[in-house]
């Protein structure tokens, strides 16, 4: 099974489930077994072929599940528990149950399962900012998240290349910031060229509202990011007075870092806290908002003479303290509205942050043990092994990618929390989450490719009962194969897979890794040099 269950064995007996079949306990935890196993067509009764109970002394997400020649009886300790121990059962049972339009039954062999994940944060980043992903794509993701017990979908909605929601109070920005004429298909360090295909999408109010009510069925909480102060460009195409120039922008063609920046002044911070507003509204409960905080390049706010003045009648020495002050300012609208702050590391290396803010160590594990050391929450996303959009191989057949290589085995043998951290270093990482960055991501297939089965290996270390990746993998893609899952296979892309032959070489990620690793040892060093 994947993820690995903390603890299982074999019992002789087996048990014959039949579609229809009745499942008995307390309502909504009948409601998350019958949404985890669709195609049974389970039904609410007493005494049902499975029995669900409350346990008081297990976690909410911790289950024990046991399958005997009379039935299936699961103890949780809350929904989600629930909903984990019905994602193991039907692990237990033969590939074709993954299938649409399933069996009418199905032999589930005896089992003892006693399990609960190590992480509470077990994220997925998908970037539908430099490539769209329609509302359809998103279900799917959580619909493969559920299955690997992933519980974070971490959606980066605003970037330089696209703002991808709806807002009713600021309506250019789905009408003018959602779409781009063009975009830039040339590997890294290579002569410019474009598509010349128009390229848009946004989610409105409505659907991002549906999102993370189906995600929320799924135990998966939606995180949402608007990155500021930096990767500006769509809002400021719509709106240029919020930036520190007032100059026209538009939404980039082209990836990399641009100097397009917000202001620091109080509209901004009034359009962003009524962007939450917005947000907040359409989403629900959402406990986490990412707000970005990286690669940004303060060198207008630092020539703007009155941002300058601004800075100074708040008492404040430099332009990094601006914009430490800014993103806590912005924390501090969304602690008032009952949301933690999220940010990149940067955020971080500025300083003053919350101290409720959690941190998101992108260049690497250095940073992310300062972070946990100075009792930030940290959620593991380093480049390596955890930005997806990495090859998977150095081979000239891979799909053009952003850079190579992150391997399966790279990100199986990944501990986001490694033993020789002190006790209180380990205890602040409270997860693990890989990151799908798009400008080398345009379309669902491609999404597939890059995903799996990558994520399954990130869905096992942030579990955390790990043994015998390989042996359980190659079981796993039968179930990959009869979702339709379009995954990369161990031995190379199938021929349809290959990379474009006319698109040559991308960088090395070692050398990325060395020049990111030193930029966090330098408060001073907001500009990225990849
Ligand atoms: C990042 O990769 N700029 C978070």
């Amino acid at each position: 099974m994947i993820p690995r269950p903390k603890l299982s064995r074999p019992l002789s007996a087996s048990y014959e489930l039949t579609a229809g079949a009745a499942v008995s306990g307390p309502a909504d935890l009948i409601g998350a077994v019958r949404t985890a196993m669709p195609g049974l067509d389970l039904l609410p009764g007493d005494d049902g072929a499975i029995d669900l109970r409350l346990d008081p002394s297990l976690g909410d997400e911790a289950y024990r599940l046991t399958v005997g020649s009379r039935g299936v009886e699961i103890a949780t300790g809350g929904r989600a528990g629930a909903f984990y121990a019905a994602q193991s059962l039907r692990q237990l049972l033969p590939d074709d149950a993954f299938r649409y339009g399933a069996a009418t039954s199905w032999t589930v062999p005896g089992a003892r399962i006693e399990d609960e994940p190590r992480f509470p944060w077990r994220g997925l980043h998908l970037d539908v900012a430099r490539h769209f992903f329609p509302k359809r794509e998103v279900m799917r993701l959580v619909d493969l998240m559920a299955l690997h017990k992933l519980n974070r979908l971490h959606l980066h909605l605003a970037d330089d290349q696209g703002w991808r929601v709806e807002s009713r109070a600021y309506p250019l920005l789905h009408e003018m910031s959602s779409h781009r004429p063009r975009s830039a298909v040339h590997p890294y360090g290579q002569p410019e060229a474009f598509d010349g295909i128009p390229h848009g999408g946004y989610y409105t109010l409505d659907d991002l509202a549906e999102i993370a009510a189906y995600a929320r069925d799924r135990a998966v909480t939606v995180v949402p990011e608007i990155d500021v102060p930096g990767h500006a460009s769509a809002i400021l195409a719509a709106y240029p007075s919020l930036g520190a120039t007032g100059e026209p922008h538009d939404v980039l063609d082209r990836w990399g870092i641009s100097p397009a920046i917000l202001s620091p002044l109080p509209p901004t911070v009034e359009f962003l806290t009524t962007i939450f507003d917005e947000l907040l509204g359409a989403l629900g409960e959402t406990p986490y908002v990412h707000i970005g905080g990286d690669e940004v390049v303060l060198d207008q706010w630092a020539a703007s003479p009155e941002i300058d003045a601004y800075r100074e009648s708040l008492g404040l020495a430099t332009v990094n303290d601006l914009q430490a002050w800014f993103l806590r300012r912005l924390a501090d609208a969304l602690a008032e509205r009952g949301s933690r702050a999220v940010v990149w590391d940067e955020a971080f290396v500025s300083g003053g942050l919350r101290p409720d803010t959690v941190v998101m160590p992108w260049r690497g594990q250095g940073v992310a043990r300062r972070a946990a050391a100075a009792g930030h929450d940290v959620v593991a996303t380093s480049v390596f092994p955890l930005y997806f959009d990495y090859a998977e191989a150095a081979s000239p057949d891979e799909p053009l990618a952003i850079g190579e290589t992150i391997t399966v085995a790279d990100v199986a043998a990944f501990d986001p929390a490694p033993d020789d951290w002190a006790p209180q270093e380990r205890e602040r990482v409270i997860g693990v989450q890989a990151q799908l960055w798009t400008e080398r991501v345009p379309d669902p297939r491609t999404l597939d490719y890059r995903m799996w089965p990558r994520a399954c290996a990130l869905a096992d270390i942030a579990w955390g009962a790990q043994d015998d990746f390989p042996g359980r993998l190659e079981a796993h893609l039968g179930r990959l194969d009869a979702l339709g899952v379009e995954y990369r296979p161990p031995a190379g892309p199938h021929p349809w897979q290959r990379r474009r032959p006319h698109l040559p070489g991308v960088i090395r990620l070692d050398e990325v890794m060395d020049r990111i690793e030193a930029m966090t040892h330098d408060p001073e060093s907001t500009r990225p040099s990849i």
